[in-house]
């Protein structure tokens, strides 16, 4: 990879956050060996039974506010990347996550699009409003909107919903020049199909995975994230800086 890029998109998913301590979903000890998708993961399973849903969400974000639940060297050469770049005004980068972990935020990344939710927020059924939580949440809590209890769902995105921020998101894959995903199994659509759109429109697509998803990429790097993200940055933002000097040298 000796280009320098002008346009980046970053997807990431579960497998960036597992050096992290948190569950991914298809592993052999992934969090779908042990619920039914249709029971926790859906409108019409928390429509059934909401207080197993409120359970399941509960149960993971007291995992992810425990002390040792930290980013990884990914998130952080992530957050690098975007911090460099501003160096780069005419260089455009977005960050993607299928992840509703906070690890991208606190490792420094802002240009972040959560198209699947977040864990540490919740959302009034009746208003749409969206509030920050890091504690339970209960059929009991009360929103702040209508001062009533039993209004209040996860702010995640179940199957059979919308993915949010998906019209920026199909932009930048428009209009990029690199795509890269990072720690997803290509299982679930619109996210499996970002990579398709991406060559489509001309980008050099690449994946960073333990192992083969089977995915089309024109490129593979296997191992684990927290090795080989830190490495891909290292060779983007050492292409840009040389072509940099290449062009102030010869201005
Ligand atoms: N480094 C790199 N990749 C890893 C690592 C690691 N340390 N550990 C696991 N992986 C890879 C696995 O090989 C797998 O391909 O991460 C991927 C995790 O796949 P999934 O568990 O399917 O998670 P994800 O792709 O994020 O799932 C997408 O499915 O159920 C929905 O909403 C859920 O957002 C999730 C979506």
């Amino acid at each position: 990879m000796n280009t320098p890029y002008k346009s980046i998109v970053v997807l990431t998913g579960a497998g960036i956050s597992a050096e992290s301590g948190i569950q991914t979903f298809r592993a052999a000890d992934g969090l779908w060996e042990n619920h039914r998708i249709e029971d926790i993961a859906t409108p019409e399973g928390f429509q059934k039974n909401p207080v197993a849903v409120h359970d399941f969400y509960n149960q993971r974000r007291r995992h992810l506010l425990q002390t040792e639940i930290k980013p990884n060297s990914a998130h952080s050469a992530l957050a690098k990347l975007e911090h460099e770049l501003e160096s780069y005004p005419d260089t455009r980068y977005l960050l993607v996550t299928q992840n509703i972990d906070n690890l991208h935020e606190r490792a420094g990344s802002k240009k972040l699009i959560h198209m699947h939710g977040e864990l540490l927020k919740m959302r009034c059924c009746v208003t749409g409003l969206i509030f920050e939580i890091q504690q339970d949440l209960t059929l009991e809590q009360c929103c702040r909107c209508c001062r009533q209890p039993g209004n209040l769902r996860p702010h995640v995105v179940w199957f059979g919903e919308m993915p949010l921020g998906m019209h920026e998101i199909e932009q930048s894959l428009m209009s990029c020049d690199l795509f890269v995903a990072i720690g997803t199994s290509g299982n679930v659509y619109p996210a499996a199909g970002f990579n398709q759109t991406a060559r489509h429109y001309g980008a050099h697509t690449l994946e960073l995975n333990l192992e083969s998803t089977g995915s089309t990429f024109d490129e593979h790097r296997y191992g684990r994230a927290s090795e080989t993200t830190p490495s891909l940055i290292t060779e983007i933002l050492r292409n840009l800086s040389q072509i940099q000097a290449f062009n102030d040298n010869y201005r």
